[in-house]
């Protein structure tokens, strides 16, 4: 059980970059780890209106909140800001808000002088679950999500999970999506845990929440200790994405929720190809549907055309993510045909139910 105020250290160390995840802290555990001069914070409106108060000494820039500022004439302008404000390749950059300003401040850290120093304050539950862990900066490329981004390990992400009770409930859910993920692919026992204390975990508590995050994380550390550039076994972590970003762009739903159909339809497919038993996909609707993000959507009329420009499609076949069960992910080369074919026996099914 996790005790608020007691920080949990989790070391992802790679041979391109370490990173300490301080879980469970508060910003009295960051102090020693800034530079005494020379920090440049990146944040959104809305989290420097609630925590700007808190900000350590340092120029703050902010964007707009929200999908439309991840973009790279975003990252550009935060760039040209950063000039004009004199920063130089031993400043520092502190992301301090959700996954879009975790995405955008590490793509800018990124390219800035070819690369500054750079870490996170993770405000919301999909950042702290899953965004600012694990080196991946990104921008999307007009409607295709993160098509641009690099690597690069944030030297330190600071979780504190008392932030989690100012979100609003809808990104509480999104950020819901990414923790069920982690269970889904790797943790059966974690996955009946979120599932008992769903009540407690929508309210935003965040001692719950701060032990089920812990574990998630962990989950995702150990995946990209072994694979921090996704060569291949961190792919498993898009589980529920080559669906969901479909989604999110074509019905503007937040992230995490569009991923929580993803993975419907991920685990859909995998009983259609036989490869998980269709209780699992009971089991994992059961746990969803207490979320109460069971989004009925059509699936877009040209859903395996967009799919086919995910970083994971090559050559007429995609790397999807399927289930044997739940707890047990597993990466495999589908053709797009046979989605096609899915997709189609996916819609039939749901016409005849209605
Ligand atoms: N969000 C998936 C990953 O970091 O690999």
């Amino acid at each position: 059980m996790l005790f608020l105020g007691t920080v949990n250290r989790v070391k992802i160390n790679t041979p391109h970059g370490r990173s300490m995840l301080l879980l469970g802290g508060e910003m009295k555990d960051i102090e020693p780890l800034l530079p005494a001069t020379g920090l440049f914070i990146i944040t959104d409106t809305n989290v420097h209106g609630l925590y700007g108060r808190i900000f350590p000494p340092g120029v703050v820039l902010t964007v707009e909140p929200g999908e439309q500022s991840k973009t790279l004439g975003k990252a550009e302008e935060l760039c040209g800001r950063l000039l004009q404000g004199g920063a130089d390749r031993s400043s520092f950059i502190l992301g301090f808000g959700g996954g879009v300003v975790c995405d955008l401040a590490g793509m800018t850290a990124s390219i800035y002088m070819r690369g500054v120093r750079h870490a996170f304050v993770s405000t919301s539950l999909l950042s702290q679950v899953d965004a600012s862990t694990g080196g991946k900066t990104a921008v999307n490329l007009g409607d295709y999500k993160n098509i641009i981004g690099t690597f690069k390990q944030p030297e330190f992400v600071l979780c504190d999970h008392r932030m989690l009770s100012t979100l609003p409930e809808e990104e509480l859910q999104s950020g819901l999506g990414e923790l069920i993920k982690h269970a889904v692919i790797r943790d059966r026992n974690l996955f009946f845990d979120i599932s008992a204390s769903m009540t407690k975990v929508l309210d935003g508590d965040p001692v719950i929440l701060g032990d089920l995050i812990r574990r998630a994380v962990r989950i995702k550390a150990s995946v990209v200790r072994r694979d921090p550039l996704e060569k291949g076994p961190r792919r498993v972590l898009n589980f529920g994405h080559t669906f969901g970003h479909v989604l999110e762009i074509y019905y503007r739903i937040p992230h995490g929720v569009a991923v929580t159909k993803g993975m419907l339809l991920a685990a859909e497919l995998s009983a259609w190809t036989g490869d998980m038993p269709h209780s699992e996909l009971r089991t994992l609707e059961s746990l969803i549907e207490k979320t109460g993000m069971l989004p009925e959507l059509e699936l877009p009329a040209n859903i395996v055309g967009m799919m086919s420009h995910d970083k994971k499609a090559e050559e007429g076949s995609i790397n999807m993510v399927l289930l044997r069960a739940v707890g047990r992910a597993v990466v495999k080369r589908v053709p797009l045909q046979e989605i096609s074919a899915f997709v189609n026996f996916y819609r039939e099914g749901k016409k005849a139910n209605r």
